[in-house]
């Protein structure tokens, strides 16, 4: 009789973080059906060199192994007259291609252009004060003084890369929360994404306001610091634009007007309709993501920010806006991107740092433009693909070498797959059956 293995699915398990990673990989191999290849598997992603290994296992709590994505690039983009080879992590089959072809096509017209607006950085303080407001207001220069005489030793530095706290502001929230008040705080971080100064900076002013207040025999409660990732004023504005008369031939049905109008259309849509917004900013974001990630960067902040910047008209929008005037098309995107090229991740992970080499070192402004420049085009590509001969075509194609692995197609059936479906339209089911009428498996 086979003997049944033990499932750990339904038992809490005590003291795992602290187990080795053997250890824990062997805990965690329990739950599944065959732990032996799980194991295999899982070990076959480790790095044999085993500091770099290490380097990977440290970044994170609980590690057990490396999960792959793709590591691609874009040529060839053109931005504020300068070439830039791209790197894009993104395991999205199409986005590379999409990007890479639309960075092609605004390339012969005159390219992207791009203008940093701001690059401030916003950190918060929330406290409650049961004293009166007015006092609290009248002290607020004083206060003021006194969070930056508390800081000037975190500071000093970033001021000598031209960064530092630049403004103090007491917003009171007291009608909707009782003695509810926060400093909302602006920075300057230079190249670096900041976060660990800017929190630092807001955990010292949280002790000083408490210290500040017991000097006056008064009692604040801090109830957090923490940095905010609604990042409205360290935003980047981009755009491409062309005569519409050399937008012929982008769409075999219409002229450069035609296609022009259809394509103001389906922007226009995103700004009024959230189900398609939703949509459409995502298309962006496999643009700004990639990079963002290939950077070691943080993509959750760039997003969240970006969706909030998306409803600050009191709806959610889209982030891109198309224009056709005076026989010109013009199409941008505005969105707010905290990116940092030194510290943290960019200088910790061995590919990151590459990227950046990639990328000639670009100062974190210009790692916004970057960014922000394969969003629009892939926005671009995505809403032309639409508005033409839809999207399933193009991404199923790219998704073909995905099929024929899930399928187990030997090399010799990829081969040939790959030019039947030249001009056939690539399905699951179609690739199945094509599979089957081939006798070379
Ligand atoms: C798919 O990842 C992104 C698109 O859905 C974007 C869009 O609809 O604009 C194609």
């Amino acid at each position: 009789m086979e003997e049944e293995r033990p499932r750990k699915r339904d038992r809490i398990i005590k003291g795992f973080s602290k187990l080795l990673k053997e250890d824990k990989l062997k805990a965690v191999s329990e739950y599944i059906e065959n732990p032996g290849e799980f194991i295999a598997l899982l070990k076959g992603f480790w790095y044999s060199d085993t500091e770099k290994q290490k380097q990977f296992d440290e970044f994170s709590e609980n590690t057990i192994s490396n999960f792959h994505i793709p590591y691609g690039v874009s040529p060839n983009v053109v931005i504020n007259g300068k070439i830039y080879m791209v790197p894009m992590v993104i395991e999205e089959s199409s986005v590379v291609a999409a990007a890479s072809a639309a960075a092609k096509f605004w390339g012969d017209r005159g390219g992207f252009h791009a203008e940093v607006i701001d690059v401030q950085k916003v950190g918060q303080l929330h406290f409650c004060y049961k004293g009166d407001k007015e006092v609290l207001k009248n002290l607020m220069p004083e206060i003021e003084t006194a969070l930056r005489t508390s800081t000037k030793d975190i500071t000093a530095k970033m001021e000598k890369r031209g960064g530092g706290i630049l403004d103090i502001q007491l917003v009171d929230f007291t009608d909707k929360i009782p003695d509810y008040y926060q400093l909302r705080v602006t920075f300057n971080t230079g190249d670096a994404m900041g976060a660990n100064f800017i929190n630092s900076c807001l955990e010292t002013f949280g002790h000083t306001l408490q210290d500040y207040f017991l000097r006056r025999g008064e009692n604040v409660e801090i109830v957090m610091a923490i940095l905010s990732n609604y990042t409205p004023n360290c935003r980047v504005k981009v755009w491409v634009e062309c005569p519409v008369y050399d937008l012929d031939g982008v769409d075999e049905h219409l002229d450069g007007q035609g296609f022009a109008e259809k394509f103001k259309k389906a922007v226009d849509i995103a700004h009024i309709d959230e189900y398609r917004a939703t949509t459409h900013n995502k298309g962006i974001y496999n643009g700004i993501d990639a990079v963002v990630i290939a950077t070691g960067n943080d993509f959750r902040a760039t997003e969240a920010a970006g969706h909030a910047y998306a409803s600050r008209n009191g709806h959610y929008e889209s982030l891109s806006t198309c224009e056709i005037k005076d026989g010109m098309f013009k199409f941008w995107l505005e969105v707010p991107i905290a990116l940092g090229t030194v510290g943290g991740l960019t200088s910790l992970h061995p590919l990151a740092k590459e990227s950046l080499e990639l990328l000639g070192h670009p100062s974190a402004p210009e790692l916004m433009t970057i960014a922000a420049t394969m969003g629009l085009a892939n926005n671009y590509a995505a809403v032309k693909s639409l508005t033409t001969k839809g999207i399933q075509q193009g991404h199923m194609k790219m998704h073909l070498a995905n099929i024929l692995n899930q399928l187990g197609a030997t090399d010799e059936q990829k081969a040939a797959a790959l030019v039947h479906f030249k001009d056939v339209t690539v399905t699951y089911a179609g690739v199945e059956e094509f599979l089957k009428t081939t006798n070379t498996k």
